[in-house]
């Protein structure tokens, strides 16, 4: 008979052998999966909690399968020509909500943002989704370098992929920021619209994430809407929200409200060179 183990290597079999969650994370399916086996007594109520979780957090993004590799033969076709690489990533970026929707505003908003950066600045985008396929809008300094992670295993390799084609020094690799707070060392970080995802999977998580950064800029941003399109005080819900995280921790904020997304950046470092050009 299978003990406490085997009863976890099922459920987590089980998950990562279906179309939609076969590229998760298993770490993270894992994590999850010992989570909801220690609330339920039935496994078929331990696997659907585990798919409802991952589908709210993560795969509730994607509005379809990823084409990785056409979007991949369609990036190397356009590799020579900047307007058509743009179109090429606009295209990839519609494909999934988050990003999707910051598309009206993706110029202003790196311009905004990204103002003052220091010369080859080291990024790190937290829960990157497609973000990293905006990198023509970002107008980064030479010598920039960009670091990204997400659930996602095929997502990861097809952003290792992508990064010599959009001439940038990167690394993707898959991470489970909740249940492995953690980030490579960088003087900006990126937390675009991932927090209330980490911390609809652990209240806490947000809160741990933080206190693993290091570096003296971040970029904390919010929905202004839920992903059915209400706005229903959003934004003063997140903005209590991260008040209520960052208060006390003797950190500068400029707050940045779009139509669609409400941003916090962040100094951590007073005199920091992003303080001075601010
Ligand atoms: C609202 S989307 C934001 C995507 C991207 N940052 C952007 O703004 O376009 C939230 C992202 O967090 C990722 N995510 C969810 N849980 C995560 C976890 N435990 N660790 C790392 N990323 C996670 C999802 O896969 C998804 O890509």
């Amino acid at each position: 008979m299978k003990g406490d183990d085997g009863e976890l290597d099922w459920l987590a079999e089980d998950v990562l052998a279906s179309a939609k969650y076969r590229t998760v994370s298993p770490a993270l399916v894992r994590a999850l999966a010992a989570e909801e086996l220690g609330k339920r007594s039935k496994r078929k109520d331990a696997l659907k909690a585990v798919k409802n979780r991952l589908h709210q957090v993560a795969a509730a993004y994607l509005d379809a399968a990823p084409q990785y590799d056409a979007w991949l033969e369609d990036l190397s076709a356009a590799v020579d020509d900047a307007e058509r690489l743009r179109a090429v990533c606009a295209g990839i970026l519609a494909r999934h909500v988050s990003t999707r929707e910051r598309m009206p505003i993706l110029a202003q908003f790196y311009r905004d943002l990204f103002a003052g950066l220091p010369p080859a600045p080291r990024i790190a985008d937290m829960g990157c989704g497609f973000n990293p396929l905006a990198l023509p809008w970002m107008g980064l300094p030479a010598g920039a370098s960009y670091y990204a992670c997400d659930v996602f295993v095929d997502q990861a390799a097809f952003l290792n992929r992508c990064f010599p084609l959009l001439s940038v020094d990167g690394r993707a690799e898959v991470c489970d920021l909740v249940h492995a707070p953690a980030c490579p060392d960088a003087d900006v970080v990126l937390l675009l619209k991932t927090l209330p995802n980490l911390e609809q999977m652990d209240r806490q998580a947000g809160r741990r994430l933080l206190d693993a950064l290091d570096a003296p800029l971040l970029i904390i941003s919010y929905p202004a809407h839920s992903l059915g399109g209400r706005r229903k005080g959003m934004p003063d819900h997140y903005a209590a929200r991260f008040e209520a995280l960052t208060s006390g921790r003797g950190w500068r904020v400029e707050r940045f409200d779009y139509p669609t997304e409400l941003v916090f950046r962040v100094f951590t470092q007073p005199g920091a060179a992003h303080d001075a050009a601010a």
